[in-house]
């Protein structure tokens, strides 16, 4: 037996839910950005992933009009920095509704670091940062998904292993439904299988 959902039929609040507990785990973008006025922001969005290969294109998408969706418009960049499980309660505590003006680098004592080709500065206890250059929005309903250029990756070589990022030492955390998180479970490698017809 199964509960059929009708979204049409649903209220708004009831489908998210539903949504945001089933599509996991989901990454999460901790997202810096600056204002027009040189008020830095920082903010996780876990409705987050990779957009295109060629050109690399990441995307995020702002629920409503915060301030991060308004700074990459007013400054067409932004930097994605991965979450750690080290920095748990202080990426939580920058999802906080400060009021625009207040930087949450400041707010909740999170070091921030230059970046290379955008205005953004980086976290900078992340393992790694992808830089972008804002290409595009895309406004669907109540939600606007923004489309950044990776323009410049900068990755901690704590975290590299022969030229790779090691997952085990970033630990990076996901989002689930709720106010549940993941962190990284068990990591296991399988080859993939070329067909043999
Ligand atoms: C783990 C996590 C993931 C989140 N993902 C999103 C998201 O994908 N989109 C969104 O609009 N808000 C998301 N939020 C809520 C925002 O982080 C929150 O509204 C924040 O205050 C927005 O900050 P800003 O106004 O400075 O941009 C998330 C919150 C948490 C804790």
């Amino acid at each position: 037996m199964r509960i059929d959902v009708d979204p049409s039929q649903t209220d708004p609040t009831s489908v998210y839910r539903l949504l945001t507990a089933t599509v996991v785990p989901r990454p999460i973008a901790w997202v810096s950005t600056v204002s027009a006025d040189g008020t830095d922001n920082l903010a996780p969005h876990s409705f987050f992933t990779i957009a295109s290969v060629n050109p690399p294109v990441v995307q995020f998408t702002s629920v409503g009009r915060k301030d991060s969706l308004r700074n990459v418009e007013e400054t067409g960049a932004f930097v994605v920095n991965l979450a750690p499980e080290g920095l748990f309660e202080r990426i939580n505590a920058t999802a906080t509704d400060f009021p625009r003006g207040t930087s949450e680098f400041d707010a909740c004592g999170v070091e921030r670091e230059p970046s290379l080709r955008v205005k953004a500065p980086r976290v900078a206890a992340s393992p790694v940062a992808l830089e972008c250059e804002l290409h595009s929005t895309l406004r669907i309903g109540d939600s606007t998904v923004v489309f950044g250029r990776v323009v410049h990756v900068a990755v901690d070589e704590v975290y590299m292993t022969d030229g790779h990022p090691e997952i085990t030492r970033m630990r990076p955390l996901t989002r689930l439904g709720r106010n549940e998180w993941g962190t990284l479970g068990g990591v296991r490698e399988i080859a993939r299988v070329p067909y043999q017809g």
